[in-house]
């Protein structure tokens, strides 16, 4: 069984699905992970080298790769939807596809301005809504189920996904 988390920065994505995967017993794969491990680079390290475009054709080739690998709950990053692509190559997955949504409040307060994030750091709540507004229409294409994360705990949300893919 594979499930598919998507959404924006500071959504949950790797917080839920790791403890989803140690529910059901699956192994999880966060996208953004598995790109460092097969580039030997880091996020910041791959944008500042390459930019987002260059960044954007090495998590392409990265989906691409573990889709068509074992099954578990998978991760994406929170720009995953954005090409057109991977919007296809989610669709043709059979596993479901679950938005994880925050506020832009929530989110700012989630998102550590850490730099492990090039294209959050700069941007404030106003920023992040900004942003967050610009994409939305992407991650609807791409779910087939949405959970609103503010004021929730990991569990609550784990007990929801399993509840819908139970369905
Ligand atoms: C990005 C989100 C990040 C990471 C990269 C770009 C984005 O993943 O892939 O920094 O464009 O939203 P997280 O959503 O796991 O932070």
């Amino acid at each position: 069984m594979r499930i598919i988390l998507i959404g924006f920065m500071g959504s949950g994505k790797t917080t839920v699905s790791t403890l989803l995967a140690d529910q059901l017993h699956l192994p999880v794969t966060d996208l953004d992970q598995a790109i460092e491990q097969s580039s030997g680079k880091s996020i910041p390290q791959i944008f500042q080298e390459s930019g987002e475009e260059g960044f954007r054709t090495v998590e392409h080739q990265t989906l691409t790769t573990v889709l068509r690998g074992r099954d578990g709950i998978l991760a994406t990053g929170g720009g995953t939807p954005l090409r057109a692509d991977n919007r296809r190559a989610l669709a043709a997955d059979p596993a479901p596809v679950i938005l994880l949504h925050a506020s832009p409040e929530e989110t700012a307060r989630r998102i550590q301005h850490n730099g492990e994030r090039p294209l959050a750091d700069a941007l404030d709540t106003a920023g992040l809504a900004a942003l967050l507004a610009k994409r939305q229409a992407r991650y609807d294409e791409c779910a087939d189920f949405t959970i609103d994360t503010d004021g929730r705990t990991p569990q609550e949300i784990v007990d929801q996904i399993i509840g819908l893919i139970k369905d």
